[in-house]
């Protein structure tokens, strides 16, 4: 049986900087508490004529151009969102058509911020089923469009990004995917989510004056199952690889928060050089972060062809992320 590769990295940030000192203008805040509780500095912010297939087609192009290669030999586009440009079509389909896609199907996946980990766990299994040459996975949220700025718990953590990873056939004994531990449980589906807008609540000016189409979190309740799942989904994968955590190159987590990202480690028996960490510029793009810091881990010289390199992730569901590869180029 083939594996799969990832054959390249595209990221696009819209040039929109939100600052912490410019929060502490709009909420009752500080750079401060912000930064020892987050480790964020300042976040992306998409200018309003933009949405989330616009940032899509930006990060696609980069990841074709590094490849050069024409969006018409890709098979199929997999699009994480949970901000699609709207509820249907598919904001896989939008992005499709504005890169002259001509051969592919798609779709758009909901995972929240594991949605990356997921997209990428389906390409290489569509790749590696030899149904599939080139699968184009794409992280992309406008989480500005969906965060309450008065709301000081919420706001202050999301900014807005895409990155594209291509995944394609490898040979058997080439580097590529080597496992997935992925979960879901929905009991905490209450601890983060926005309420209406969907069939459950549809939009009317009783949801709009609750302001229910913004993201509602119970952060604690987050932050605990974050650390402890992770690091749970990590060790099983590493464990039934047969890797060793320090045989790690680097671990490329969701951006969600310093604090969680660094107790993860810890639990994993990761050292800080394992870990890459760019939340600090970015704040939690939500399916971005993966892509985007693993583009930024490829520009420092963090990650060779060879190298084992883990995703991993916790979102709203909640959703469970982790992926083994090593590195293909
Ligand atoms: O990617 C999706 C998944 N999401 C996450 O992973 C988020 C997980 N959770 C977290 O990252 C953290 O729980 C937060 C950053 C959201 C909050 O940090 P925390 O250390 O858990 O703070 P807390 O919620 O326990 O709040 C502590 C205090 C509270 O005040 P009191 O009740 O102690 O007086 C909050 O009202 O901090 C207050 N607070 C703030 N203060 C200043 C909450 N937000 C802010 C803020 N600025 N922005």
């Amino acid at each position: 049986m083939r594996n799969a590769k990832i054959t390249a990295v595209g990221a696009y940030v819209p040039p929109g900087v939100l600052t912490n000192q410019d929060l502490e203008k709009m909420v009752d805040t500080s750079d401060e508490w912000i930064l020892e509780r987050t480790g964020i500095r300042e976040r992306h912010i998409a200018a309003a004529d933009m949405a989330t297939s616009d940032m899509a087609v930006e990060a696609a192009r980069c990841a074709l151009a590094q490849r050069g290669i024409d969006a018409s030999s890709l098979n199929a586009i997999i699009l994480c969102t949970v901000t699609p440009d709207m509820m249907f079509p598919s904001t896989a389909c939008l992005v499709q058509h504005r890169l002259g896609a001509k051969n592919v199907w798609g779709f758009d996946l909901i995972a929240a911020c594991s949605g990356f980990v997921y997209g990428l766990t389906t390409a290489a299994h569509l790749v590696m089923a030899g149904t599939h040459d080139k699968v184009l996975v794409i992280g992309a949220d406008t989480m500005s469009r969906i965060i309450d700025y008065q709301d000081r718990a919420t706001c202050v953590l999301f900014g807005d990004g895409a990155g594209a990873m291509l995944v394609e056939g490898s040979g058997e004994d080439e580097p590529g995917f080597l496992g997935f531990q992925n979960e879901i449980d929905g009991s905490g589906g209450d601890s983060l989510k926005m309420p209406a807008g969907g069939s459950r609540l549809p939009p009317s000016h009783d949801t709009v004056d609750q302001r229910l189409h913004y993201v509602k979190q119970d952060g604690q309740a987050v932050f605990r199952f974050a650390v402890k799942r992770m690091g749970d989904a990590i060790l099983t994968l590493l464990n039934r690889a047969g890797v060793k955590p320090e045989d790690v190159k680097v671990m490329v987590p969701h951006q969600a928060n310093k604090r969680i990202i660094d107790s993860c480690a810890k639990r994993v028996g990761l050292k800080d050089e394992q870990v890459v960490i760019n939340i600090d510029r970015l704040g939690n793009t939500t399916a971005a972060t993966i892509p985007l810091a693993t583009r930024d881990a490829l520009d420092q010289g963090r990650i060779r062809k060879g190298d084992y390199v883990l995703f991993t992730a916790v979102g709203a569901g909640f959703t469970v992320g982790a992926n083994l590869w090593r590195w293909g180029y």
